[in-house]
């Protein structure tokens, strides 16, 4: 039975429309989908939209729809995106939906039960003219006084229900010694561990309804308890476990893999362990906290409105000429992308420079150069590798197969530019061999035919393999690859990076130019009005 992967994505706020940096975390997860399907993992990989935040109601209202309605809208624009990127979660979770309502209700039910969720008092600085409590730190920076109306604020005491997070504190130091790949990047770890050896605080799990305000109403009730609605972020973390408590899906808890950006890992790496333990479920394997994308150099924000938006997206997808093609555009976040500890850079003219290194130039040009020579020497038909060369020195099957294995190792830290580096490189040896053994130098010679085929079998195999590794990154651009040359795009990895699955005599086919150069003269693809 295929040892079960499970990977999920963080669940996004639908007060917002989807721009680049949902689009990234979702695709790292997809690709890391794809691979692990391809590497034969019973893979479940999970993606949706957090919908219980208070400014869901404000938004909505200012937009004259009801929060569900505002929700229903954006969870759309969401599942479109993320349609539009050929995404291949294998579901969607919305927080507003019965299935997770029930089964969170249920959790607190039991922490409840536990006396690991208690009713306890909440005091904080409070702002009476906006009526909402402002942090500590906020209180401090702006002198007790309203941020927004200068008026003084006031200490108020509420009712809370809390979380008993000090309680596991010592059990989860131990889980993060004992497992070094919890939280990834070790950046992020070491602040984490820095941050816990402060101590713990109880957290708060519930916020006091109040009948005059529409917003302190929209969300799930306290169990028992009506005049507590359960606090935006423990309903969301909840989401990873209730899509998979069910009887046919409860093979893939613990979950291998939660990927999200740094904003938000003392949730994941934190509470959420804290509440599984509390829950007695067994723990996550990997909290992975990737860095943020910026763009031209300034961090992506509302105020600059420099946020790189589905639109923009949708223009560098659009085919050659006019853009570059989604999968070029996937190639670039994945690659470019800020998967270690530091932020990536959305700069046009880089795009462009790695999309000619690496595509236009790199795997697109060998395989056309490849396929033509194919055609031109052998009518279209796979030459066999029986002919002498003169250049022992690439021994092609053991170069192939430990690409493909620095590729898996790659996988498994879930270092995805390291893993695609491997396919790249692969086809980038491609073009050097041609470069070293000029076949279409040797072909002007008959008595010499034997060797080009040597040659040109050992370039086509090498690509071919080279677009199995790539596949998880550009599934349609590679598909026609593997296609091209003669492979099984269906095939498992093991399968499809096997030396000598191309056969002798196979046609390979030329077809359209993969990835056309793109001319740094131009200007950046221009967005279609829709
Ligand atoms: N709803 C919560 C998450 C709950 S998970 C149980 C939330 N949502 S969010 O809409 O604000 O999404 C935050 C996530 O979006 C980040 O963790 C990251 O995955 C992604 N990104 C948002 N901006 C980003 C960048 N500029 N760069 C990279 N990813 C970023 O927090």
């Amino acid at each position: 039975m295929a040892q079960p992967f499970y990977v999920t994505t963080p669940i996004y706020y639908v007060n917002d429309r989807p721009h680049i940096g949902h689009c990234y975390t979702s695709l790292v997860g997809d690709c890391i989908a794809r691979f692990m399907r391809l590497a034969g993992r019973d893979v479940f990989f999970l993606t949706g939209t957090d919908e219980h935040a208070d400014r869901v109601v404000t938004t909505g209202a200012e937009h004259g729809c009801t929060p569900i309605q505002w929700a229903d809208r954006n969870a759309a624009a969401f599942q479109e995106a993320f349609r539009f990127f050929g995404f291949s979660n294998d579901d969607f979770v919305r927080t507003t939906q019965r299935r997770h309502i029930e089964k969170v209700e249920a959790y607190i039910k039991d922490l409840l039960a536990k006396g690991d969720v208690f009713l306890g008092d909440y005091e904080g600085w409070y702002d009476v003219s906006q009526d909402e409590y402002v942090t500590e730190t906020t209180a401090r920076e702006n002198d007790f006084k309203s941020p927004v109306t200068g008026k003084p604020l006031v200490k108020k005491t509420e009712k809370n229900y809390f979380f008993n997070l000090p309680k596991y504190e010592k059990r989860l130091l131990e889980y993060i010694e004992k497992n070094p790949g919890f939280i990834r990047p070790e950046a992020r770890k070491n602040e984490i561990l820095g941050r816990i050896r402060e101590g713990l605080q109880r957290v708060p799990v519930s916020r006091a309804v109040n009948k005059d305000d529409a917003s302190s109403q929209w969300g799930i009730l306290m169990p028992g308890d009506p005049s507590h609605r359960i606090y935006v972020w423990i309903d969301a973390l909840f989401n990873y476990l209730s899509v998979v408590d069910t009887p046919e899906r409860v093979k893939y808890w613990p979950a291998q893999l939660h990927v999200m950006a740094k904003d938000i890992v003392w949730f994941h790496a934190v509470i959420w362990p804290c509440l599984l333990m509390a829950l007695g479920k067994p723990l996550p394997e990997c909290v992975y906290a990737h860095s943020y994308w910026i763009r031209e150099g300034r961090k992506m924000s509302k105020s600059l409105g420099n946020f790189l938006d589905l639109e923009t997206i949708k223009a560098y997808c659009q085919p050659a000429p006019a853009g570059f093609g989604l999968d070029a555009f996937r190639w670039f976040l994945l690659t470019q992308g800020p998967l270690g500890s530091t932020d990536a850079d959305f700069v046009h003219s880089k795009f462009v420079d790695i999309y000619n290194a690496d595509l236009a130039n790199g795997i697109g040009n060998a395989a056309s150069r490849v396929s033509n020579m194919i055609e031109k020497y052998f009518e279209g038909k796979c030459p066999d590798a029986r002919g002498v060369t003169s250049h022992a020195s690439h021994d092609w099957p053991s170069l192939a197969t430990a690409a493909v294995e620095r590729a898996k190792k790659c996988m498994a830290e879930y270092d995805v530019a390291g893993a695609l580096a491997e396919g790249i490189a692969l086809s980038r040896r491609v073009d050097g061999y041609i470069h070293a053994t000029e076949p279409f130098k040797l072909a002007k010679d008959p008595a010499k035919l034997g060797e080009v085929g040597t040659i040109l079998y050992h370039c086509a195999e090498a690509l071919r393999i080279s677009a199995v590794l790539l596949s998880p990154a550009m599934p349609d651009k590679m598909r026609d690859v593997i296609g091209r040359f003669g492979g099984n795009p269906d095939a498992s990895l093991d399968e499809a990076t096997r030396w000598g699955v191309l056969k002798p005599g196979t046609p390979i086919t030329k077809g359209e130019g993969l990835f056309p150069r793109w001319d740094t003269k131009n200007p950046a693809p221009a967005v279609v009005a829709s």
